[in-house]
């Protein structure tokens, strides 16, 4: 299976064989760390793997899975590093999932194992391990919005781009929200997040920038598997248009 394969396969695990995972596994998986695509280069970060086996207090916080293993990301401090999190994990997540391990976002969680890097925040945890139960699911099993609840179609999109969407509408979100809205034209996608009340509280725009990071990256990776010439661009233009509750995040621009 491929991370892009693994896109509409993958599904929140929450049960764990509390189960070592080879050695073997970690070494290839430090491997594949070194070459995670940010979505902002210039944003630090560093993730951090732990054994939560013997220890139940390595983590703490509300909605905990039980899990043999955590993944932990830092990124430096920056107005965009809940996004640039949730691009890097969900890298990490798909590359998990395609090799037959388990993940399951922690939003509520934070691992008490070791101080931060110099300069660094712990932005998400991921329990990961073998699962206990289905590991994977059929992509038409995922609860998820209409297409057309999330999208406003401007113009008939190009086939890549309804493939870049149906990829970037499968994203998991913290409790599901799905925060990400579409405006869609031939061949662009702006892409906008929804506010809601709640989203006000800063620990909820947190966790909904991390949404947002995690369904870009679903459209950076369906682009590249469909050798696209595609860019994310960041238009002010739109910045300063607020679209009935929804913040203008970037644009992907496919080129010809
Ligand atoms: C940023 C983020 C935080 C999450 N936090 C939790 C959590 O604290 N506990 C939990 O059981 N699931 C958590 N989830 C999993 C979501 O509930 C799940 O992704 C969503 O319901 C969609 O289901 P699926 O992942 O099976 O497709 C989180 C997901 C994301 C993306």
């Amino acid at each position: 299976m491929t991370a892009y394969e693994a896109i509409f396969s993958r599904r929140s695990v929450r049960k764990y064989k509390m189960e070592l995972i080879p050695g073997d596994v970690f070494r290839q998986l430090d491997r594949f760390l070194e070459e995670l695509v940010p979505l902002y280069p210039e944003i630090g970060w560093k993730f951090v793997v732990f054994n939560a086996m013997n220890d139940e207090g390595s983590t703490k916080g509300l909605f905990r899975v039980k899990a043999p293993y955590y993944l932990v990301c830092y990124t430096q401090d920056d107005a965009n590093a809940g996004k640039q999190a949730g691009y890097l994990t969900e890298q990490v997540v798909l590359y998990l999932t395609a090799r037959g391990i388990g993940t399951c976002y922690q939003g509520g969680a934070k691992a008490v194992v070791e101080d931060a890097p110099e300069g660094m925040k712990q932005r998400i945890v991921v329990a990961l391990g073998y699962p206990l139960d289905q590991l994977y699911r059929e992509s038409g099993k995922a609860k998820r919005h209409d297409i057309t609840d999330i999208c406003i179609f401007k113009e008939e999109p190009e086939t890549e781009i309804s493939r870049i969407l149906t990829a970037a509408r499968l994203a998991p979100s913290s409790v599901n929200s799905q925060p990400w809205r579409f405006v869609v034209y031939r061949n662009r996608i702006h892409v906008f997040a929804r506010d809601n009340v709640i989203s006000k509280l800063s620990v909820t725009k947190e966790m909904r920038d991390v949404d947002m990071g995690i369904m870009l990256y679903h459209m950076a990776l369906t682009a590249e598997e469909l050798w696209m010439d595609a860019v994310m661009v960041y238009q002010p233009q739109l910045a300063e248009r607020k679209i009935r509750g929804n913040t203008y995040v970037m644009s992907m621009v496919v080129q010809k």
